[in-house]
């Protein structure tokens, strides 16, 4: 009947926008759950090696480049931060306008002033960030960055501060607002550094 046409159409009209609407809306979930997962960075709070608070706006308006690690590294954490060392200073003055950062990811043995001791060994410019285990913990999940106490030479995991930390090893460039850019892997060299970061400095 010619009522009914018009009605079925109708119905199937209104069943299109439903899938429609349905469809829509669940790509802006997916997006919402999605975006924080993808997100690395974000606020920090901690410990400068000088003693000072510091949180992640002090260093607004300058690109970072930083690398969580601690200062009793035997061998991966002094090479990368040689290699970052390297990569500023084959950058020339375009460097000043990066900071890098080293953030102890072992602040039960790095205080302040073995940080101090530590960052004057790899860049005058070099800024050393422990805090609370808290702290620390709060700033490398931001960064996802793994760290686990592991066997200590005795073979236990437990007291004791002689002990080695396992850490995934990545250099971190931030954009001016503290946004993500890239991560340089361990063994990246120096150059290819240096050369990824000219390509982003200010003429
Ligand atoms: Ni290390």
């Amino acid at each position: 009947m010619f009522v009914n046409r018009y009605l079925r159409l109708a119905l199937l009209g209104l069943v299109g926008l439903v899938i429609v609407a349905v469809v829509a809306w669940w790509q802006v979930q997916g997006t919402r759950t999605m975006a924080p997962a993808a997100r690395i960075g974000g606020p920090f709070q901690l410990t400068d090696h000088t003693g000072q608070t510091v949180t992640d706006a002090k260093f607004r308006g300058r690109q970072l480049l930083i690398y969580f690690g601690y200062t009793y590294c035997p061998d991966v954490c002094p090479t990368e931060l040689a290699a970052m060392t390297q990569a500023l200073d084959r950058l020339g003055p375009a460097a000043d306008k990066i900071q890098p950062l080293f953030i102890s990811i072992d602040p039960e043995r790095d205080n302040p002033s073995h940080l101090a001791d530590f960052v004057g060994l790899f860049h005058p410019r070099l800024v050393g960030l422990t805090g609370t285990a808290e702290q620390v913990a709060a700033v490398a999940r931001a960064y996802r960055v793994y760290y686990a106490k592991a066997a200590s030479k005795e073979g236990g995991t437990t007291g004791g501060k002689d002990y080695l930390m396992d850490h995934s090893s990545f250099i971190y460039w931030m954009d001016e607002e503290g946004g993500f850019i890239a991560v340089f892997s361990a063994g990246t060299a120096p150059d290819a550094i240096a050369e990824r970061l000219k390509s982003r400095q200010p003429q």
